[in-house]
């Protein structure tokens, strides 16, 4: 039978691998619920409602998953046989499994997001190629923080640049960790979302919750996205259980990010003075995310397991850790010492 690792390892492999806090459980075992496929469900009426209000949009749409909220908002913003601008390293490009072309019929346009954001002369140009013969630019995807890029957070000026650069293009941000972007920042995170028509936020990574993503947006946009959330098979019924550890989780567990932030710098710093050639720059990570690509990285992960830390690779040769909820500053410092004892 599987197993979660044992809470005696220090495991840094995601910060979706948190686990509902004690008010959360309680929360949930208090839910009012109902069917939500007929729009009776409190809490995730609740749950929607407290979303728009954060982001700054007219309405959201409680989803099961940040893949499904992503694709959502694709089926909808852009047109099949269109394509939709991103950084080649977003999630909705790179970790969704080809869901995109197979679910709205899209092609995407990368563009270079090694620094985490996308630049607004590049965005400019992909727009600009439709008169010759390339496809028509639908959507523009940003990715805030960008995970791949080790959590980076734009800031509002990046952000207007490029929704300016392709006027009159809807813009989408997966917002996964948006509001580790805004703590970073110092911003709400309705400014942070401004630009964007339609933002997702994951419940389930740095906040905590068990399951559960929010798409907010132009209430018709959300309406449709209500039938394409049916479509792919994502209307639930009484949500609300789940829902109200989602509002937990907005109610109480976005200003402790900041300790997530800070631990994360500090590992970063170990991992610039242990691999100073792995692209590590400690005073980029302003988030929860360290991403660096040493030399050997499978044995890296088997030593760090050996000191019971567990890391993660985001794909060959890069390593991710995670900070979250779950790191305390004894793993911390257990993590910081096997960094510095690496071979
Ligand atoms: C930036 C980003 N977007 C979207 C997702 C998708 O979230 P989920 O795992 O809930 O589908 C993730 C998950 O890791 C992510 O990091």
């Amino acid at each position: 039978m599987p197993s979660a690792p044992s809470p005696d390892l220090v495991d840094l492999r995601s910060d979706t691998v948190t686990r509902p806090t004690p008010e959360m459980r309680r929360a949930m075992a208090e839910a009012e619920v109902g069917d939500d496929g007929y729009g009776e469900d409190p809490t995730v009426a609740a749950l929607e409602e407290a979303y728009a209000g954060l982001v700054g949009k007219e309405a959201a749409l409680y989803v099961p998953s940040g893949t499904m909220a992503n694709q959502i908002a694709v089926r909808v913003l852009a047109r099949p046989g269109t394509a939709v601008v991103a950084g080649a390293r977003q999630h909705v490009v790179a970790f969704e499994a080809g869901a995109a072309a197979r679910n709205a019929g899209v092609q995407f346009h990368t563009l270079d997001d090694g620094a985490g954001v996308l630049d607004p002369a590049a965005v400019a140009y992909a727009a600009e190629l439709e008169a010759y013969h390339q496809p028509e630019v639908s959507l523009v995807c940003v990715e805030n923080t960008h995970m791949a890029a080790g959590g980076v957070p734009w800031s509002l000026g990046e952000l207007a640049a490029v929704a300016a650069a392709a006027p009159g293009v809807p813009v989408h941000m997966d917002g996964a960790r948006l509001f580790n972007a805004a703590v970073a920042a110092g911003t709400s995170p309705a400014a942070s979302a401004a630009v964007a028509t339609t933002v997702m936020s994951c419940l389930s990574k740095g906040l905590c919750a068990p399951v559960g993503s929010v798409l907010a947006g132009p209430a018709d946009v959300i309406e449709q996205g209500r039938v394409e959330r049916k479509r792919l098979g994502g209307a639930m019924r009484q949500a609300g259980v789940i829902a109200a550890a989602g509002l937990v989780a907005l109610r109480s567990m976005v200003d402790r990010l900041a300790e997530d932030h800070a631990r994360a710098r500090r590992l970063a710093e170990a991992v610039a003075d242990r691999w100073p050639a792995a692209g590590c720059d400690p005073d980029r990570v302003l988030t929860n995310l360290v991403v660096f690509s040493p030399d050997h990285p499978e044995a890296l992960l088997d030593h760090l397991a050996s000191h019971g830390v567990l890391a993660g690779m985001l794909a060959p040769g890069v390593v991710r850790l995670a900070t979250h909820y779950d790191v305390h500053d004894d793993g911390l410092e257990r993590a910081l010492v096997a960094i510095a004892k690496a071979p």
